[in-house]
C-alpha cells in the first residue's frame, strides 16, 4: 500500500500572512503584522471552540468572523469593500517557495499526495490553483466532509478512510503544531515543518515523527 501524504494547506503550503501587503495599504505598515497575526489566531481559536461546542460552520465563516473581531478589537474601521477585499485575498494567498520543490520530488517518487485542510474543498481547490500547485495533488480531503475541525480525531480518521490508508502508513505534513499533535495522537505519522527556529511545539506526549525546516527535505526522510 503506497504511503499517503496529507499536506495541511493554510500555514503549511500557503502563507496566511500573504494578506500583510494588502493590510499595509489599508491600515499602514506598523499595524499590518499584528492585524494579520491576530486574524489568524482568532480564526483558529474559532475552529477549536466550534469543534468543542459541536457548532460546525464553514472555515470561511470562521475566517470572516475572525476578521470582523480583529478589526473591532484592534480599533480599525474597515469599510465593507475593504473587508471583502481582504476575504478575496484569502483565495489568492501565496505558496511557500519550499513547498514547490518538495511536492515536485515527492510526486516524482510516486507518493499519492493529498491536500488535507480545515478549508472547504472548493476554497482549497481555488487557493491551490491560484498558487499553481493544484496539479501535484491526487485529491483534497476537507474536514467539511466530517463536520468538525482539526484536531478532532474524526478528521484524521476520515483522511485515512478516504485515502484507504492504515493510520501507521499515512503521514500528515504540517507547520501547525496542534495539527501534528492531533495526527500523532490518532496513530498517524507526522512531519512538523518548522520554518523558523522561533517556532515552539507544545511540550505534550506526542512528538512528531520528523521535524524539518522545509518541505523540500521531506523527500530525504521518506525516500523514493
Ligand atoms: C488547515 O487545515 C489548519 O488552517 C489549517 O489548512
Amino acid at each position: 500500500m503506497a504511503t499517503a501524504l496529507g499536506f495541511d494547506v493554510y500555514g503549511t503550503l500557503i502563507d496566511t500572512h500573504g494578506v500583510t501587503s494588502l493590510l499595509e495599504t489599508l491600515i499602514g505598515p506598523d499595524e499590518a503584522p499584528r492585524f494579520s497575526a491576530t486574524w489568524r489566531e482568532k480564526q483558529l481559536e474559532y475552529t477549536f471552540r466550534r469543534g468543542l461546542m459541536r457548532q460546525y460552520c464553514k472555515f470561511g465563516t470562521c475566517t470572516r468572523h475572525a476578521l470582523e473581531f480583529t478589526a473591532l478589537s484592534l480599533g480599525h474601521k474597515l469599510t465593507t469593500d475593504q473587508m471583502e477585499s481582504l476575504i478575496d485575498q484569502y483565495a489568492r494567498l501565496p505558496v511557500f517557495p519550499d513547498a514547490i520543490a518538495g511536492l515536485e520530488t515527492l510526486q516524482e517518487y510516486g507518493y499519492p499526495l493529498y491536500a488535507f485542510s480545515n478549508g472547504q474543498t472548493q476554497a482549497v481547490d481555488m487557493v491551490l490553483k491560484h498558487a499553481s500547485i493544484r496539479h501535484y495533488f491526487k485529491g483534497i480531503v476537507s474536514v467539511d466532509e466530517v463536520g468538525t475541525f482539526k484536531p478532532d480525531p474524526a478528521v484524521y480518521e476520515h483522511f485515512c478512510t478516504v485515502t484507504e490508508s492504515r493510520a501507521e502508513n499515512a503521514w500528515l505534513v504540517s507547520s501547525n503544531g496542534f495539527d501534528v499533535i492531533g495526527a500523532i495522537a490518532t496513530g498517524m505519522k507526522a512531519a512538523w515543518i518548522r520554518r523558523s527556529s522561533t517556532q515552539v511545539l507544545d511540550p505534550w506526549e506526542f512528538p512528531p515523527t520528523a521535524i524539518l525546516d522545509s518541505i523540500a527535505t521531506l523527500s530525504d526522510v521518506l525516500g523514493p
